[in-house]
Formats: C-alpha cells, structure tokens, sequence
C-alpha cells in the first residue's frame, strides 16, 4: 500500500502537489469511489485516473530497436537519448526507466529499457552471463585467426588487467562478423577488434539472450511483461 499521491508521482502522471488538484477535481477514484484525500494508502490496482486503470504499475520492461545517434545515457549533455522515444509519462517515472546494460551513441539494435532496477542489476552481472549477438562491419578483411584469438580467453583491453571471457566470433562476410559475448565491457566490441588491429565502422545488436528483434523497426518498441524473466520486487 503507498500513499495516492506518492504512488500517481512514481508513475509519472503528476506532481505530488498536482495530486491534490486532480483530486479535488474529481479525477480519481479508489474502488469506485471519489478520492478525497492524497494521502490515503491505496493499492494501484484500486485506482483509476478519468476512469482508466493505472498504466504499468508493475513496471515497465521494453524492448527497443535503439536508431544510431542516441545515447543510453540520462545526461542531457551527452546528446539526445533513446528515453526520448517513450510517452512523456514513461519518461517522467519515478524510478526512472533506464537501460539494462548500454549501447554506444553510433551502435543501433536491441536494448531492454526498464524502470525494475533489481533487473538491471540481475541482467547486467558478469554471474549472469547473458550472450549478446552483434554485428561489426570492419574497416579491412577479416582474418580466419582472429576467431581462435576472441574464443581464447586471454584477450586483453588496453587499460584492462583481466582478459575478456571467451567470445564466438563468426564470419557473415569478408568484412562483416558477428560475435556473441557474455560480457558488457565499456565499449567491448570496438575495443576487442581495436586489440587485434581492426576497426569497427558498423556495430548493431541483434540479440539479448533468447531476444531477437523480429520486424521491429529503428525507433520502435514492445512490450514484454515485466515478469518475463522471472519474479521481480518493485
Ligand atoms: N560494444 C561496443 O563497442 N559498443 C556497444 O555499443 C556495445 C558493445
């Protein structure tokens, strides 16, 4: 049970103070009935706002197809952000909604967005292992000895002391690849080619664990239910 008020602010509808403006206009109900008072515990499925149940009180999990030029980053100084392609009411949620995991401003494809932080955590730990699947393009022809050199496991990133865990790269075409890491590592896969002497010029996302995109385009979401990756506290 949380107090009508704090519960409306959480999932962005308004501001605590305009809480008590909507409820003396008349625009709550609490099982059926008028609310008069904001400070009333109340359960979220008992609410309702003009008439309509409460959106996602259980929690927002999103899958996006991230476009290229956004950033997975909530300061405004690092440049437009994938938050910004959600319903102003979804970015106004408190706590927010933020990415598991990131991908870079000039990298697109599959990115969760959520506002359930025990499942960022849960889906970020190295114990998790979750595999990512990537596609590079890179700047000269791939070499067939670079697929022994990531799936060795001794791969070291400048500035890094631990080497990365052991990654499948696959050949799609002369200059073209796609690896899957269990691994999230700032900026992992520009840097892993970087060790080898290749530069990445394209990177997308394909997949997150069994997670695919489908025909989802730049820019679009779907929903998943926010249990679908078992249990999580709100
Ligand atoms: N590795 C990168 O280099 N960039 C990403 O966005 C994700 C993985």
């Amino acid at each position: 049970m949380r107090r009508l008020d704090q519960l409306l602010a959480s999932l962005g509808y308004c501001s605590r103070s305009e809480a008590r403006d909507w409820v003396k206009a008349g625009a709550i109900t609490v099982r059926g009935e008028e609310a008069d008072d904001v400070g009333e515990r109340v359960k979220a499925e008992d609410v309702q706002v003009d008439g309509e149940p409460l959106d996602h009180p259980d929690g927002l999990l999103l899958l996006v197809n991230k476009p290229l030029g956004l950033v997975c980053s909530h300061e405004l100084r690092e440049g437009p952000n994938v938050y910004s392609l959600l319903p102003e009411r979804w970015q106004r949620r408190n706590p927010p909604v933020t990415s598991v995991g990131r991908l870079d401003k000039e990298t697109s494809g599959l990115i969760l967005l959520t506002d359930l932080s025990p499942l960022v955590h849960r889906l970020t730990s190295p114990k998790h292992k979750v595999p990512k699947v990537y596609r590079a393009t890179v700047d000269r022809d791939l070499a067939p000895d670079l697929v022994e050199r990531f799936a060795a496991g001794t791969m070291l990133l400048e500035g890094e002391k631990d080497a990365c865990a052991p990654a499948e790269l696959k050949f799609v075409g002369t200059r073209e690849a796609e690896l899957t890491l269990t691994e999230g590592r700032y900026h992992q896969v520009r840097r892993m080619f970087a060790a080898c002497g290749w530069t990445v010029l394209t990177l997308h996302r394909a997949k997150f664990g069994e997670l695919d995109l489908g025909d989802l385009a730049p820019g679009k979401w779907r929903e998943l239910p926010a249990d679908f990756f078992g249990p999580v506290a709100r």
